[in-house]
């Protein structure tokens, strides 16, 4: 069966170069939105940020430092580049992997301009010592470097530019709290609603240049699972099918033949949504289940299970996680016709 694995596309995003892996990331860079208002939602998050900005602006001085978290594809990437293009500064653009030692940290940081956003994406998985030296970049703007080797080496301070730096993350639990709190503003995204997806599907069809009915716009934003980088994903699939359909129009029934094929079901739940509620309920028959347990009998990682698919499943309630375990609750069960002990349902007729 084809796991939708790809829903978080490699965001080790090679250093400042146009991210050219594969024909998604492309797509998607040139769905991305460039101002806050052609940003869908978030508008709690709006608010302060654009009034940060401004404020920036008004005072001639750098942004403060932003950390956004939360799960793949809500638009963390999208905000970083809308803060810097808010700002009219240069984005620079690296992820935590990426950012082996302290030597690359040296030179991404040297090459900023006043005012510059860094951009990093993971920032959870930079090294240690790459994180230390970080500290004094981001509170006073410089950088220890030691010059030379051996006996010879010699520490100096390097100055650096007021630049912004601008962190992304699925998971906060990993960062540490030295890190966390010199983030002037910290910000969780949430999923977005049907009405939401919708719209960015619409502005979407337009940008790429297809035609879309109302409700084949609703149809696909209803089963985008709250995300937008999953709506734009199915418009371009509905895209394909309207094409090859001959109709050139994303209607309903095209958004219903696209999704059902890609094994997208009513809810807008994937076949690894699937495979989690039914692994609770049929093989561990409804008994709460460590999340260890879980990995193991879908043969999937534990960090993708936690941080992709659980929060959306947890807060559509499907799922409750409970001190004991996960429980897959009676709307799941429902939802694939079993009981909540795992056994099918009985027809009533
Ligand atoms: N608020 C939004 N409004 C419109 N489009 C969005 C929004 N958030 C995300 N997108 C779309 O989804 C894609 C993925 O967003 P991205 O910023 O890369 O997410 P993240 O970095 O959180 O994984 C973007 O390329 C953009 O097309
Ligand atoms: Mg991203």
């Amino acid at each position: 069966m084809a796991r939708q694995k790809h829903e978080d596309p490699p965001e080790d995003a090679p250093v400042t170069t146009p991210t050219t892996i594969g024909e998604e990331p492309q797509a998607e860079a040139s769905l991305r939105p460039l101002s806050f208002d052609e940003y869908v939602g978030q508008e709690d998050l709006k608010r302060p940020l654009r009034t940060m900005v401004q404020a920036a602006q008004q005072l001639s001085t750098s942004l403060d430092h932003l950390l956004f978290y939360g799960p793949p594809g809500l638009g963390k990437t999208s905000l970083a580049h809308i803060v810097a293009h808010e700002m009219g500064v240069t984005v620079h653009q690296t992820s935590g992997p990426a950012v082996e030692h302290k030597g690359v940290l040296a030179g991404l940081l040297t090459n900023l301009a006043d005012h510059d956003v860094l951009f990093i994406d993971e920032i959870h998985r930079l090294p240690p010592p790459v994180e230390e030296a970080l500290y004094p970049a981001m509170e006073d703007y410089q950088l220890d470097v030691l010059i030379g080797d051996g006996p010879h080496a010699k520490a100096i301070t390097m100055p650096l530019p007021r630049f912004t730096l601008v962190g992304a993350t699925t998971r906060t639990g990993m960062l540490t709290s030295p890190l966390q709190d010199r983030f002037g503003f910290t910000w969780r995204l949430t999923y977005y609603s049907d009405e939401e997806l919708t719209r960015i599907i619409t502005r979407s069809a337009e940008r790429i240049g297809v035609r879309v009915t109302d409700d084949g716009a609703v149809e696909l934003g209803r089963r985008a699972r709250g995300t937008p980088r999953v709506a734009n994903r199915w418009l371009r699939r509905a895209r394909d099918y309207a094409e090859v359909d001959g109709s050139r129009i994303i209607d309903r029934r095209i958004a219903n033949i696209t999704l059902s094929d890609l094994q997208v079901d009513k809810a807008g739940l994937n076949s690894l949504d699937r495979a989690y509620l039914s692994c609770l309920l049929e093989r561990f028959d409804g008994r709460p289940v460590g999340i260890e347990a879980l990995a193991a009998a879908l043969s999937e990682d534990r960090q993708t299970l936690e941080f992709t698919v659980e929060p959306y499943l947890v807060q559509h309630g499907f799922v409750d996680r409970t001190s004991r375990g996960r429980v897959a609750t009676l709307l799941a069960a429902n939802h694939l016709g079993l009981t909540t002990d795992g056994e099918p349902q009985k027809k009533l007729f």
